[in-house]
């Protein structure tokens, strides 16, 4: 599980989030909805362990995100919301370099079902002749070579075609249903995260953002 207790972030003066406190349980997707500027990406950091919180504590399975940072991260994959991917690589080679950098040993073979299991069939192509959808999908897959059981995704299925991201969003929910996994993703598509999540958590009191999803009948955590 992971529990998130009275989190603060400010930048300077600008108070972004306020004394946030909630849990995720494995098997559940968490949406997280709010404006632009809400904290989203801010939150998702500060889950991902590459920013800290001014206040508050977090932990996963009992680590502590300030003791145990280290345990933490071997449970952590994070897609950030601008795509991280070596552009110059094939796919292949692109799987394999970071499965040298993470925590898991999988085969090349391995690797490939990962990626087929998103429909990324590309094997031996550029990653820059790839579409946005498709380079989403590879960056997903990287993320997901070590086996997380939380995974945070910050805008996953932005600007990719209804097909692309409709098969995202099942492969998300195979992963929670299936695999027993925590996910907490970000989205501005409404519609999806009603479609999608378990629960919704609203960033900054937003009547409008709770006013779209009130009538969706998934419980809403609004903070
Ligand atoms: N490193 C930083 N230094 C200073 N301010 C920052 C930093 N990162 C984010 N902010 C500010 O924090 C606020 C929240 O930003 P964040 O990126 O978390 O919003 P968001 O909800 O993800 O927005 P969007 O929907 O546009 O992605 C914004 O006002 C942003 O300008
Ligand atoms: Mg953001």
């Amino acid at each position: 599980m992971l529990d998130v207790q009275a989190l603060a972030k400010s930048y300077d003066e600008n108070h972004i989030l306020h004394n946030l406190s909630f849990t995720v349980n494995p098997g559940e997707v968490i949406g997280l909805v709010g404006e632009n500027g809400a904290g989203k990406s801010t939150l998702l950091r500060i889950l991902a362990t590459i920013d800290k919180p001014d206040n508050g504590s977090i932990k996963l399975f009992n680590f502590s995100y300030e003791t145990k940072r280290k345990n933490v991260r071997k449970s952590i994959g994070y897609v950030p919301q601008d795509i991280a991917i070596w552009e110059e690589l094939s796919v292949k080679e692109n799987m394999l370099f970071f499965e040298k950098l993470s925590y898991a040993s999988k085969s090349e073979s391995q690797l490939r079902e990962l990626c087929l299991e998103m429909n990324l069939d590309k094997w031996y192509e550029q990653a820059k002749t790839l579409s946005g959808g498709m380079k989403r999908k590879l960056n997903m897959a990287i993320t997901l070579i070590h086996d997380p059981n939380l995974l945070l995704l910050d805008e996953p299925t932005v600007g990719i075609d209804l097909k692309s991201k409709k098969e995202i969003g099942s492969y998300l929910w195979k992963q929670a249903k299936e695999h027993n996994k925590m996910i907490v993703y970000t989205s501005h598509d409404m519609d999806e995260i009603k479609e999608l999540c378990d629960r919704i958590i609203c960033i900054g009191h937003d009547p409008f953002y709770e006013g779209i999803l009130a009538k969706s009948g998934k419980e809403i955590i609004s903070i």
